[in-house]
């Protein structure tokens, strides 16, 4: 049998008085100590449709929906907090089946291939693709073994989707999980919250999020994009105004940066003892070990995401070029923001386009990482010439049709800090800081029985969130996304200008931020109970360690 997380949490090792063997395995087992993973080449592998870019999930046929689980977990004294039975849905639902199964993944030619858990066998998983206004209805189910030899995970999910406008039953919370041969339905309303223009979504995605295991899950393979089309970002950059027109369909690619890490045999490493983040020496993209990608004379839109456990990046262009970005999280920026270089923490997500019309045929471009980290407490710095982690490869003679877009305007702010600010009566603080081997926030660790905080629906809070000790923490509130008003009492950097649902806090970015955020109701019918969801650091070994909390939001 071999030892997970949730094990040294249910033995008491780490939170209780036995600090010392987590602490003696941890500075003997920081990943940074780990040997180096095999050496491979880079840019032999291609990223494209079938392998990196994953197949975009088609609806079925409706089925009836079914009554949830309960808490799989229950022979350990927890419970699952949202079971309802079957659910009448609208009738322009659409249905999803999603099977999370083992898959034989290759990383790279010159490693073994691995086997990994994916959604329908995908790594990343299909990309889900909610349109706004029609809901939909994903059936999960656990075709994972619950005797599995790798040892990375465990068989008991729970699913988030990131960013997501959804129930608190419907919105991953972590104890609502389910086991191997069971499944759960998800229904997302996919509407606006305030059912304003202003925040319809842009890039979502989805990941396991069971209690204390999500670290190890999300390792082995339980990730993928739910990007979102509206009224004004169509999916068809040949839509007219109001239609954006930005680059879709193949010239429309999520890229989610992964890191990993590998033994002598080229086996997948995972680190149960180190409670800093875990941190890989291979960079993968979409799953692939530094791959390359051809494009076209022409612009693409690429929705980057950090889909790390502890790693924080920062991009540059080989070339020099600045990038045009066009969305921060969950939605899209008022307007482009042209920036030099772009620093992403775990679960944080930047969009952007690249133009590549005016470069020849066969040129090589490169994105490249120059933010150095070797362990999960925080990056060590920019680093020159930093590591090349995607290269672009330029194909044609002469420049492809190109009918996309990037309109001056892209989604304004109709209620921001100005109207909203006025209204806000209640003010929070919530420290993020290190305690006895583990996590916690205003010295507390995740305790299900706890609501932390309650806000009401519709009414404006400020929170004040910061970093005790010189820990970096990206930390992630479900249901909303929020305005970043300060970092340590200045004007925020331009890509949190827009909405956050993640924000990096500690280390050179800043010990504190003040953020303005509001909840709406997502229920169909308006609640009359108070809704449960989570908020926690995004470092998932921080959060699989109990950094996070629970807020209430009272109707
Ligand atoms: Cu992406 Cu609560 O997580
Ligand atoms: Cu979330
Ligand atoms: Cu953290």
């Amino acid at each position: 049998m071999h030892i997970t997380r949730r094990d040294l949490l249910r033995w008491g090792i780490v939170l209780g008085g036995g600090a010392t063997l987590a602490s003696g395995r941890r500075s003997s087992g920081a990943d940074g100590n780990l040997p180096p993973s095999p050496r491979t080449d880079p840019f032999i592998v291609e990223l494209k449709a079938g392998q990196g870019i994953p197949p975009v999930a088609t609806p079925v046929a409706a089925f009836p929906t079914q009554a949830d689980p309960g808490n799989c977990l229950n022979p350990d004294g927890t419970t699952a907090f949202h079971v309802h039975g079957p659910r009448t849905v609208p009738a322009n639902t659409e249905f999803f089946l999603i099977h999370e199964t083992p898959v034989v993944h290759s990383f790279h030619p010159q490693l073994p291939p691995n086997v990994l858990w994916g959604y329908n066998g995908e790594i990343p998983g299909p990309t889900i693709i909610a349109k706004s206004g029609t809901p939909q209805l994903v059936r999960f189910v656990n075709d994972l073994p619950i005797n599995d030899p790798v040892g990375i995970g465990e068989p008991i999910t729970a699913i988030h989707r990131h960013g997501g406008f959804q129930n608190p039953e419907d919105d991953g919370y972590p104890l609502d999980t389910f086991c191997s041969g069971q499944s759960r339905d998800y229904y997302y309303p996919n509407r606006p919250d305030k059912g304003l223009l202003q925040n319809e979504h842009s890039t979502n995605w989805y990941h396991d999020h069971a209690i204390d295991i999500t670290g190890p899950n999300v390792y082995r393979g339980l990730a993928g994009f739910y990007p979102y089309q509206t009224p004004i970002d169509t999916g068809n950059e040949n839509d007219p105004p109001p239609a954006l027109g930005l680059p879709s369909g193949p010239f429309d690619i999520g890229l989610v940066f992964q890191d990993r890490r590998f033994d002598a045999q080229g086996r997948l490493v995972y680190n149960t003892f180190d409670h800093n983040g875990f941190i890989g020496d291979k960079f993968c993209v979409n799953g692939l070990i530094q791959p390359f990608l051809k494009v076209q004379r022409r612009k693409y839109r690429f929705r980057l995401l950090n889909g790390s456990n502890a790693r924080v990046y920062q991009f540059f262009l080989s070339t020099g070029q600045p990038f045009v970005a066009i969305g921060t999280d969950s939605h899209l920026l008022p307007a482009p923001v042209t920036v030099q270089s772009i620093r992403l923490a775990p679960a944080e997500r930047v969009e952007v386009v690249i133009d590549f019309t005016n470069f020849a045929n066969n040129t090589e471009i490169f994105l490249v990482n120059r933010l150095q980290q070797t362990d999960g407490r925080k990056p060590d710095g920019l680093v020159s010439p930093g590591t090349q982690i995607l290269k672009f490869l330029v194909q044609g003679t002469t420049p492809a049709p190109d009918p996309s877009r990037v309109p001056t305007t892209l989604l304004p702010v109709t209620e921001g800090p100005a109207q909203l600010l006025p209204q806000v009566r209640v003010q929070r603080r919530f420290q993020f800081e290190r305690s006895d081997g583990a996590w916690v926030i205003n010295g507390l660790f995740f305790d299900e029985n706890r609501i932390n905080a309650r806000p009401t629906f519709r009414r404006p809070e400020i929170w004040i969130i910061e970093s005790g000790g010189g820990w970096v923490h990206p930390v992630h509130i479900h249901l909303s996304e929020f305005f970043v008003l300060s970092r340590d009492g200045k004007t925020p950097p331009p890509l949190e200008r827009g909405r956050k649902d993640t924000i990096l806090i500690g280390g050179d970015v800043g010990r504190e931020v003040r953020i303005l955020i509001e909840f709406d109701d997502p229920r169909d019918t308006p609640s009359t109970t108070p809704q449960r969801y989570v908020f926690h650091c995004h470092n998932i070994e921080h959060e699989d360690m109990r950094m996070m909390g629970q807020f209430e939001v009272q109707p």
